[in-house]
C-alpha cells in the first residue's frame, strides 16, 4: 500500500488531520489499534477554542457542532464563598468558546471520513515505524491475521500518550519533561441539567471541584480526590455531597443531582516531548505531550499541532516546498510550552496542596498555598488580570510558517 501521509492514531489528532489534508487532495491513510467503538467510548474535556472551531469548519465537519455546540463568553473562578465572573468574551474584544463533547467531535469526524470514503485501518495491531529519516519511510502492522505494509512520504504520529511514534525517535535524541500531580479528578457524567449555565473553577479549603456540562440536561462535574481513592471508593450520594460543599453558595443550591452515567478518576500530569520531529515522523497531540485539565487546553494544543503540520503539508504538495518541514517542531512548541505553562499555573492556583509535595520544593506547603491563594486574589481582583486569564482561556493565535 502506498499513500502520501501515513497517520498512525485515529483519535480527534489523527482525524482531524486526515480529514484537513483530504480537503486538500492530499491522500492519508489512518492506522488505529482500537475499533472505532472503543475510540467513540473514551469520555474527555469538550471545551473548544475558536481556533480549533475554526479548523473543524475549514475540515467541512462542523455542521452538527455549530449547531449543537454551546457557546461560552465566560466562566467563573470562585474561592470559597467569593466567585469572580471573567467575562472572556469582553476581556477579549469578542472571543468566546465552545462547549461541545470529544466524543462528539470525534463522532462527526469518523462519520465525514466514512461518507468520503478515506481510508482507516481499525484494529491495526503492532504497528512499527521504518525508515522514518529516510525519504521513503513506511509503517508495518498485522489486521486480522494478515501483516501489511504502508509506504508513504511522511508519517502522523497521532497515537496519543502510550503509542509507538514517541519512542520511535531515538532516546538519545529526545528529551521529555514530566510532572506528575500528587491528586487526581474524580469525574462524574450526569443526566441531569448543570449547575450553572457557564463553567465554574471552584477552589475552597476542601480541594478543588469544577463545574461543567455537555448539554443543557447532561452535566460533567469533577472534584479533586487523593491519588490513593478508588471509584468505588465513591458512591454517587458521597460524590453530590462532597461537590455540593467545594462550590460557591448559589451553585451549589443550584445543584441537581441524579445516577451517575459514568465515573471515573483521572491522574494529572505535565509532559512534553521534545523535538516533536524526527526527520519524517512528526508528533502530534497526546503522543508529544499532555497537559493537567485545568483549563482544558489538552484537546486544544492537539488542534495546535495539527494546524501547523496542515499548513506545512499543504505547502510542501502544493508549492513543492519541502524546506518548510523543519519549522514543524519550533512552531508546535512554542505554543505546546504556553498550554502547558497555563496549565501548570491553572491547577497550582486552584487545587490544595496538602501532601508533601508543591510544585516548588523549596517552599513549604503552607507557604506555597499562601503564595497561591494571592495569585488568585490578585488576578481576579483587577481587570488587567482577568484579561490575562481571559486571553490565555480563549487560545492564544496560531503561529504561520516563516516564508
Ligand atoms: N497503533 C495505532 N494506533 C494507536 C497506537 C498504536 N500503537 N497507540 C495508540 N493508538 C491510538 C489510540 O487507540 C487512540 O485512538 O491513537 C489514538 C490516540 O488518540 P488520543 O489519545 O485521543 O490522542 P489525540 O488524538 O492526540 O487527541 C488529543 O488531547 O488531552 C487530550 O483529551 C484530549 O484525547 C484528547 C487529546
Ligand atoms: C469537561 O467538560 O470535561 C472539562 C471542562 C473544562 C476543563 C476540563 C474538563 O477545564
Amino acid at each position: 500500500m502506498k499513500t502520501q501521509v501515513a497517520i498512525i492514531g485515529g483519535g480527534p489528532s489523527g482525524l482531524l488531520l486526515g480529514q484537513l489534508l483530504s480537503k486538500q487532495g492530499i491522500s492519508n491513510i489512518i492506522l488505529e489499534r482500537m475499533t472505532g467503538e472503543y475510540v467513540l467510548g473514551r469520555i474527555r474535556a469538550g471545551i473548544l477554542e475558536q481556533g480549533f472551531a475554526d479548523l473543524v469548519r475549514e475540515a467541512g465537519v462542523s455542521e452538527r457542532m455549530d449547531a449543537e455546540g454551546i457557546v461560552h463568553e465566560g466562566f467563573e473562578l470562585a474561592f470559597n464563598e467569593q466567585s469572580t465572573y471573567i467575562d472572556v468574551k469582553n476581556l477579549t474584544g469578542g472571543d468566546t468558546v465552545l462547549c461541545y463533547g470529544q466524543v462528539e467531535i470525534t463522532a462527526d469526524l469518523m462519520e465525514a471520513r466514512d461518507a468520503a470514503e478515506l481510508e482507516t485501518y481499525y484494529e491495526a495491531k503492532d504497528v512499527e515505524l521504518h525508515d522514518v529519516n529516510t525519504e521513503s519511510p513506511s509503517a508495518t502492522f498485522t489486521q486480522n491475521g494478515e501483516t501489511y505494509r504502508l509506504e508513504c512520504d511522511y508519517i502522523a504520529g497521532c497515537d496519543g500518550f502510550h503509542g509507538v511514534s514517541r519512542p520511535t525517535i531515538p532516546a538519545e535524541l529526545r528529551t521529555e519533561h514530566e510532572k506528575v500531580y500528587p491528586f487526581g479528578w474524580l469525574g462524574v457524567l450526569s443526566e441531569t441539567p448543570p449547575a450553572s449555565k457557564e463553567l465554574i473553577y471552584s477552589k475552597s479549603d476542601r480541594g478543588f471541584a469544577l463545574v461543567s456540562m455537555r448539554s443543557e440536561t447532561r452535566s460533567r462535574y469533577y472534584i479533586q480526590v487523593p491519588l490513593t481513592d478508588n471509584v468505588e471508593d465513591w458512591s454517587d450520594d458521597a460524590f453530590w455531597d462532597e461537590l455540593r460543599k467545594r462550590l460557591p453558595p448559589k451553585a451549589a443550591d443550584n445543584l441537581v443531582t441524579g445516577p451517575s452515567i459514568e465515573k471515573s478518576i483521572a491522574p494529572l500530569r505535565s509532559f512534553v516531548c521534545e523535538p516533536m520531529q524526527y526527520g519524517r515522523l512528526f508528533l502530534v497531540g497526546d503522543a508529544a505531550h499532555i497537559v493537567p485539565p485545568t483549563g482544558a487546553k489538552g484537546l486544544n494544543l492537539a488542534a495546535s499541532d495539527v494546524a501547523t503540520l496542515y499548513k506545512i503539508m499543504t505547502r510542501v504538495y502544493k508549492e513543492g516546498d519541502a524546506s518548510c518541514v523543519s519549522q514543524y517542531s519550533d512552531i508546535a512548541l512554542r505554543r505546546v510550552w504556553n498550554g502547558e505553562r497555563f496549565s501548570w499555573w491553572m491547577t497550582n492556583m486552584m487545587h490544595k496542596f496538602d501532601a508533601s509535595e508543591t510544585s516548588d520544593s523549596e517552599l513549604g506547603n503552607v507557604t506555597f498555598s499562601r503564595f497561591m491563594a494571592s495569585e488568585l486574589s490578585y488576578y481576579t481582583g483587577s481587570e488587567s488580570g482577568k484579561k490575562v486569564i481571559a486571553e490565555q482561556y480563549v487560545g492564544l493565535p496560531y503561529e504561520d510558517l516563516k516564508p
